[in-house]
């Protein structure tokens, strides 16, 4: 049996030493160290053989194996090597070939329309304020003036946890009174951006959840004149020189006297389309004197200290501009929608 053992590797020695080129060097470990492999199925002997002889048998084996399989491996590797340089000399790699360009990924158009905001409001001199998104019935509600059962409430139909009196916003409003709480004695000018949350039925122009972005300014010599002009210069900057604003009276809670500021159609320029309804005017935020019951709150006297008070939906700015019909493409992932921005 040792016999046939030096006869099968010295076969196979010299099949190794012929066998030129990756492909024929796998193709002689299948035939010789594989599973099916002349050498590997010499194991199968050991079974035939008396006790004495197989330890040798078997040691002499795993030489064999041992040898075949390193003289293999050194073959293999000047064999891949060979193959690379080949490839090389072939000019199969071409470093002067342009690389391919990675897809790029780009802002959410809300964080675009936010970022022309902040830069808008930035320049007038407004800070941005970040404050929760879950958060209190009373800094919701209770302190902007809108007391428990105040029909105002039923506006903004809201999202409830099960810890009492802890729900998710409905409005930036919230922050009033946090910001406030913070600047206290200090004059204030913040925008407060964030995602609000209402409990609604969801329609191409209404979502349960949107961004909405507050704006306030607390101080002693605060007029609405100063609301007007701010507000006006914030149109003009945002939607082009030749805006013209209007202010309607309105209501909210929290500030007295309240309005809704209109700008003049930007993309008709006034004469009337179907973005306007043909009224040459769009709706675009909700603005007032901050209620001196929202101030105390806050901390500020009301017989010293004035403030003014805007809330608008980047949402509804974006489907402004863009002509988007439908709320919820925003929140709806779709990469041929967000890619168009
Ligand atoms: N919080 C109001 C809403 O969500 C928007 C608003 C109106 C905010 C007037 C204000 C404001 O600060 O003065 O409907």
């Amino acid at each position: 049996m040792l016999d046939e053992l030096e006869n099968q590797y010295k076969a196979a020695s010299t099949a190794l030493a012929a066998a030129e080129g990756r492909e024929a060097l796998e193709a002689w470990y299948r035939d010789t160290l594989g599973r099916k492999g002349n050498i590997y199925l010499l194991t199968r002997n050991l079974g035939a053989l008396s006790a004495e002889e197989r330890p040798a048998y078997g040691r002499r084996l795993n030489e064999v194996k041992a040898e075949l399989e390193a003289a293999y491996g050194e073959k293999l590797a000047l064999a891949e090597d060979e193959e690379l340089r080949a490839q090389l000399a072939a000019g199969a790699l071409d470093v002067t070939l342009p690389g391919r360009k990675p897809a790029e990924g780009r802002l959410h158009v809300i964080t675009q329309t936010l970022r022309d905001l902040y830069r808008v409001f930035g320049d007038m001199g407004f800070q941005v304020y970040r404050t929760r998104d879950v958060e209190t019935d009373e800094m919701n509600f209770e302190l902007l003036n809108f007391p428990p059962h105040h029909p105002a409430r039923e506006m903004q139909d809201s999202f409830y946890t099960t810890v009492e009196g802890v729900i998710l916003r409905t409005h930036t409003s919230a922050g009033q009174i946090r910001a406030m709480r913070e600047y206290y004695p200090e004059p204030i000018r913040v925008v407060l951006p964030g995602m609000c949350y209402r409990n609604e039925q969801v329609t191409a122009r209404s979502e349960m959840q949107f961004t909405q972005l507050e704006l306030l300014a607390v101080g002693e010599n605060i007029t609405f004149a100063d609301l007007k002009g701010t507000l006006t210069e914030f149109a003009r900057r945002m939607f082009g020189a030749e805006r013209q604003t209007r202010f309607r009276a309105s209501y909210f809670p929290f500030t007295e006297p309240s309005a809704e500021m209109d700008i003049s159609c930007f993309l008709c320029g006034g004469a009337g389309c179907n973005i306007c309804k043909y009224t040459g005017w769009l709706e675009i935020l909700g603005c007032g004197m901050v209620h001196p019951t929202v101030l105390r709150n806050g901390g500020y006297d009301p017989l010293k200290y004035f403030g003014f008070a805007a809330g608008l939906g980047p949402e509804r700015i974006a489907m402004l501009k863009y002509g988007i019909d439908d709320i919820r493409q925003f929140w709806a992932n779709d990469l041929r929608f967000l890619e168009q921005f």
